[in-house]
């Protein structure tokens, strides 16, 4: 893909999962990846596994602090960021009425906050220089709603008007902002929703039977169209909402 050799990266979660597999395929398109995650030893395998391209910051996206920090270590040592890819999520099948305040606030902290965080941030100086791309992981849930998931699902939809609205105020300084909505994919989190209570492992089974493709996603299934949305090749794209679900979801 155009554009991607050399360009620096910052990637949330990129110690398992999605965001893992998204940091290898970027460093093998010649990207330098600043791998953000809260599980430092994970991120540091992940930068091992990305040739001398990858780079592990130990951040909790939730504390805007330790966001600033690491975004201005990742300057400081290597660079303005020109891309940013947000990965990281998280959440835990309940079914709302099920569900208390505490939980409510983990869950937008992780993937509202979070992701907002780091927006704030990195942006400011991706508009002074006019130029730069964003990814954020959604999820199908915030398309069409997820059974157990009702204020991570609240969040994603948030991520995606976020994302388009952001694409609006900054397409002037060349910035472009895309979301990527996987479906149930084979990682870490669905194995988590799945093992968290009888209902989770039914929905996680119902979804799976669901997909046109017959068969859940695996991490591999989207660092391909990340580092397009990232590159060169995407730079007339923006404001968009890209489910990648084998066919779940036809919006
Ligand atoms: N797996 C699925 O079925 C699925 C479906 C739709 C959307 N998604 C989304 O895809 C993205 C990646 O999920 P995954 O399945 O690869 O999950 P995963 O659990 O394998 O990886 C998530 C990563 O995010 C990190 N993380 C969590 N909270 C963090 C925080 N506060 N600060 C920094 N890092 C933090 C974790 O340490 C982990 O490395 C998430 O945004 C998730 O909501 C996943």
């Amino acid at each position: 893909m155009r554009g991607l050799s050399g360009k620096r990266v910052i990637l949330t979660g990129g110690a398992s999962g999605i965001g893992r597999a998204s940091a290898l395929r970027l460093a093998e398109e010649g990207c330098i990846v600043g791998i953000f995650d809260l599980n430092e030893a994970g991120a540091r395998d992940t930068a091992a596994g990305c040739g001398g391209r990858g780079h592990a910051y130990a951040v909790d996206i939730t504390d805007r602090d330790q966001v600033e920090r690491a975004v201005a270590a990742f300057e400081r040592e290597l660079g303005p960021a020109e891309g940013l890819a947000n990965i990281a999520g998280w959440d835990v099948p309940v079914n709302f009425l099920d569900t208390d305040q505490a939980l409510w606030d983990r869950i937008i902290q992780i993937n509202l906050y979070g992701p907002m965080n780091m927006h704030h941030v990195v942006l400011r100086g991706m508009a002074e220089r006019s130029a730069g791309r964003v990814v954020n992981v959604a999820s199908d849930a915030g398309r069409v709603g997820s059974s157990g998931e009702a204020v991570y699902a609240a969040c994603k939809g948030g991520i995606i008007a976020f994302t388009k609205t952001l694409a609006r105020e900054l397409a002037r300084k060349g910035i472009t902002l895309n979301a990527v909505c996987p479906g149930p994919t084979d990682t870490p989190l669905f194995d988590g929703f799945k093992a968290a209570s009888p209902a989770g492992a039914k929905i996680g089974d119902a979804m799976a039977r669901a997909i046109p493709l017959r068969r859940i996603g695996v991490p591999e299934d989207y660092p391909g169209l990340i580092a397009f949305l990232l590159s060169d090749d995407a730079s007339y794209m923006t404001g968009q909402t890209i489910s990648v679900s084998g066919g779940l979801t036809m919006a």
